[in-house]
């Protein structure tokens, strides 16, 4: 087979490739020497290499501390009654607290941080950590995607439990703000099973209330869009020191802290809000790219994972890079794979490119924009091939948490098309096939209501488990072999 196109791989050093070789497809067309098995024609040479970010400075213990304490999201239910009523609030509010956090911090739930609203409130607001922090093996770990938040109800049904307060006090108009926001969010970010994300729609949305250059809230949508909801799982921070291209296709691209402040602007309103948390935001970055993958608690068969490694530099590591555990000695093409390569669910790829365009031309026109642009679908539309270090703890698979295993994200004909978990106790983790335990249900059509949000089905639009098929043609014995290296990187 010959290459079709030689861009990727650009940070590959030698193995540029340059269309089909007189010298065999195992050798260097230039210098003749033998390629390493990742750097050989495969379907890699179909993705295209996204540009590394330049370095910013920023301090990661100042950036930890800014993510937990900052008010970048500064509206939210006023302390007195979130602390007698966030029972109601399910998984949203469900998290221990962390005892270190700073003063009133230290009583509320790990999500949740204490701000104090301009006419001087003190509120419990939303954090990043409401879905970048998630348990496993029954312990908290920051940057680990949530992967059992429950995003199924409407949220301001959940809000309308609380007491009411008297509307002309300051209190009063702040919870009426938080609610009002929920409202327009409303059931765009309602997902169909427990572990999906609606995280692309609250972007989506919030923009569409927006001005562009003031940032100026409206009530009413500025920029008309009905989008289906995307259900995405919550990719791990600890991924992103090795990220050019942050999302799931790649579209932030260069200084990342645009997006990652985007992703917090539920209640910012004003540019002079936005300025003041850009300059902090460089140390959250910092902290991000600071994160490491955790390593895997249990006994790992070492003989079997060396003849793990050997397959996945042949049929992975063009895709994913190489790893190491001196860090230095690591490769990661950063490669963004078209959607027809990769084949797994296209709704998220083509929502961004398609209905949700205008939206993406809102956000590189804005105040944002400046910082950061999107770029959704130069060259092409299309996934990004992921960094795997501590894959092992990100379950379920997948950008859209179609996948309960890694033994099935290698085994695309074994995936059920309608699964649940068999709990969400992260304790219960399956050993063997690395990943969440699941049993096989029927649709979700067939079970009462009550029971759909635990189900999984492959037939709701953006659901779909098919694609990434590259595991396929393995033996079991070879399969069992690279998961037991999986558990190394
Ligand atoms: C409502 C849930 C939610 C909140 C709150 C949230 N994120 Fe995210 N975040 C996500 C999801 C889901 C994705 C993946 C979206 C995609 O790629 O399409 C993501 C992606 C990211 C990425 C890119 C990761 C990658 O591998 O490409 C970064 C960085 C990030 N978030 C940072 C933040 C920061 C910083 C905050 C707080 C200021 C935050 N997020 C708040 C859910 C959330
Ligand atoms: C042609 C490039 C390519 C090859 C080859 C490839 N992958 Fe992937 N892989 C991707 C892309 C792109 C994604 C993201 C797909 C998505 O989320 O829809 C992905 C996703 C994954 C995920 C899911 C990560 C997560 O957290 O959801 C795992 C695990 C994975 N790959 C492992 C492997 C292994 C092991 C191999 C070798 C058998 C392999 N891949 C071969 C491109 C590739």
């Amino acid at each position: 087979m010959s290459s079709t196109d030689a861009s990727g791989g650009e940070t590959m050093g030698a193995s540029t490739s340059s269309g089909s070789s007189t010298t065999g497809d195992t050798n260097d067309p230039t210098t003749g020497a033998p390629l390493e098995c990742w750097e050989q024609p495969g379907p890699w040479h179909l993705g295209w290499a996204i540009p590394e970010p330049a370095p910013i400075d920023g301090d990661p213990v100042e950036g930890e501390w800014a993510l937990l304490h900052e008010d970048y999201v500064s509206c939210g239910v006023p302390l007195s009654i979130f602390n007698l009523g966030k029972a109601f609030l399910g998984t949203y509010a469900d998290g221990e607290s962390l005892p270190w956090r700073d003063g009133e911090n230290a009583n509320l739930p790990y999500n949740w941080t204490a701000v104090t609203s301009e006419g001087g409130t003190e509120l419990a607001a939303m954090n990043c950590l409401t879905c970048h922090a998630g348990k496993f093996n029954g312990e908290l770990i920051i940057g680990l995607g949530r992967h059992d938040a429950d995003y199924t109800e409407s949220f301001t049904s959940l809000l309308s439990l609380f007491p009411e307060l008297p509307e002309f006090t300051d209190a009063g108009k702040e919870i009426n703000k938080f609610i009002s926001r929920y409202d327009a969010l409303g059931p765009y970010i309602q997902t169909e099973t427990i572990g999906t994300n609606p995280a692309d729609n609250v972007a989506v949305i919030l923009a569409s209330h927006r001005d562009p250059q003031t940032l100026a809230w409206s009530d009413e949508q500025l920029i008309p869009v009905d989008p289906p909801v995307v259900p995405v799982d919550t990719p791990p921070w600890w991924r992103v020191k090795k990220k050019g291209g942050h999302f799931y296709n790649g579209m932030s691209r260069g200084d990342h802290r645009g997006t990652m402040m985007f992703a917090s602007s539920l209640c910012v309103d004003t540019t002079e809000k936005a300025e003041e948390m850009l300059g902090y935001f460089n140390h959250i970055r910092a902290f991000l790219e600071s994160i490491e993958a955790p390593a895997y608690p249990w006994a790992i068969n070492e003989e079997l994972a060396a003849e793990g490694e050997e397959i996945f530099e042949c049929a992975c590591a063009g895709c994913h890079g190489t790893y190491d555990d001196d860090p230095e000695l690591e490769t990661f093409p950063n490669l963004l794979i078209p959607l027809e390569v990769i084949g797994t669910d296209s709704l998220l790829g083509d929502a961004a490119a398609d209905d949700l365009g205008t939206l993406v031309e809102w956000f590189n026109s804005s105040w944002y924009g400046d910082v950061t642009q999107l770029t959704v679908d130069e060259p092409f539309i299309g996934y990004t091939a992921p960094p795997l270090d501590g894959v092992w703890a990100t379950a379920p698979y997948l950008h859209n948490a179609s996948v309960p295993t890694l033994e099935l994200v290698l085994d695309s004909t074994k995936r059920p098309d309608f699964w649940r978990r068999v709990d969400y106790d992260s304790t219960n983790y399956d050993r063997d096939a690395l990943g969440w335990p699941w049993e096989a249900t029927g649709g979700q059509d067939t079970v009462p209501p009550s029971e759909r949000r635990h189900i999984y089905d492959t037939t709701n639009l953006g659901y779909d488990n098919g694609g990434h098929t590259f595991g396929d043609h393995l033996t079991a014995s070879e399969r069992e072999a690279l998961l037991e290296y999986l558990k190394t990187i």
